[in-house]
């Protein structure tokens, strides 16, 4: 029988040769949110690495939505030119993976300092910038806290990311995924625990899935032409906070709105206090609910670095899709190493090929 990993699949009409995502991963190695040498490097690497589909690294709809001062942006036009060279260098690479991009606003847990040189927060006087959230907070006890956001910040971000999605459009991405997981602006806007609000935007779980469904609606209506994809928590691993079933009504609702594919992502970031189970999490479980529930293409990121693990997922009908993430760092040739462990042929630039059949 031939491999599920590699049979093809259709996310809103565009087709994917295969059923390896490499997830989006923070370089930090933009400067003023462009696209460098290293992202070059980077993605290019990973368009030969058998993947169908690469999405590329958390990137800001505002300078305030940057994770740290190193992030990509797609807020003004250099940002737009230097991901639209970016596609095209990727293009030229391997024309069969698809690329994606994944929009982000980092919320409460913005403003940190380049990864490489400090692990802190900085203020605007450290070269930092003023962060909101839905409520007024800081991720850690005796960093600089974000205000809670007014109606015309949630209006003016809502239009951050129409615009960041009509600038992914002219760029050339091939789709768009939204970041709605690991506790960044969306995710503060679903969890009771970091959504306090009591106007329209917070309290009931229909107002907590208000702010993160206008952005999707606003983000369909200015890239029509764009598969639209959103990636979500499997649940806060807090007591009270974000469930499984909330993730699985939510997406219901994205799909009603637009969205044609969905990545459960176990990984946490929304809170210190939330309690990740020691060791191994067995993700694929959260996504086969999200699965049936929403009847969407679902993929799943967590922990899967064997090809037979991967095929075993698909199998089970857990998930549609599999994210390779770290492993495809250490082994950006992932693709094809599985292809040849599960009998299956990818499609590799021609001068490679010697090394591998
Ligand atoms: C260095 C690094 C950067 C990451 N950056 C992002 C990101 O920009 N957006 C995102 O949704 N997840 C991000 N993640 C999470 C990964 O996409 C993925 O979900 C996670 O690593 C678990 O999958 P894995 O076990 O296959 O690595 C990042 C992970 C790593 C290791």
């Amino acid at each position: 029988m031939s491999a599920l990993l590699f049979s093809p699949i259709t996310i809103a009409g565009l087709r994917l040769e295969n059923r390896i995502c490499v997830p989006p991963m923070c370089q930090c190695r933009a400067d003023d949110g462009l696209a460098r040498a290293w992202h070059t490097m980077h993605y290019g690497r990973l368009m030969t690495s058998g993947a169908g589909l690469v999405v590329v690294e958390a990137t800001a709809v505002s300078a305030e939505g940057r994770i740290t001062t190193r992030c990509l942006g797609l807020y003004n036009e250099a940002q737009q030119q230097a991901l639209a060279h970016l596609v095209r260098e990727c293009r030229a690479v391997a024309t069969g993976p698809k690329l994606f991009i994944q929009l982000s606003h980092a919320g409460r847990k913005g403003s940190r300092a380049d990864p490489a040189v400090a692990k802190k927060v900085l203020s605007p006087g450290e070269g930092g910038f003023a962060l909101i959230a839905p409520s007024e907070g800081a991720y850690f006890v005796g960093t600089p806290a974000a205000r809670a956001m007014t109606q015309a910040d949630i209006e003016r971000v809502i239009e951050d990311f129409a615009a960041a999605a009509r600038r992914a459009a002219a760029a050339g991405f091939d789709g768009i995924q939204l970041h709605a997981a690991h506790g960044y602006l969306l995710h503060q806007f679903l969890s009771p625990v970091t959504n306090r609000r009591n106007d329209q935007w917070g309290g009931s779980l229909e107002n907590r899935m208000r702010f993160a469904l206008a952005v999707i609606s606003a983000v369909r209506a200015a890239a029509p032409e764009l598969p639209l994809a959103l990636r979500v928590p499997a649940c806060d691993w807090i007591e009270g906070g974000w469930s499984l079933e909330d993730t699985a009504a939510f997406v219901v609702r994205a799909a009603q709105a637009g969205v044609c594919a969905v990545d459960v992502s176990a990984g946490g970031g929304l809170d210190p206090a939330q309690k990740l189970p020691a060791g191994h999490v067995t993700v694929q479980k959260f996504s086969r609910v999200v699965r049936e529930a929403s009847g969407i293409v679902t993929y799943v990121a967590g922990n899967i670095t064997e090809p037979l693990q991967a095929e075993a997922v698909l199998a089970a009908g857990d998930a549609d899709g599999v994210c390779i993430g770290r492993e495809m760092i250490r082994n950006p040739n992932w693709g094809w190493m599985a292809a040849q462990e599960l009998h299956a042929v990818v499609q590799a630039p021609a001068s490679y090929i010697p090394a591998f059949f």
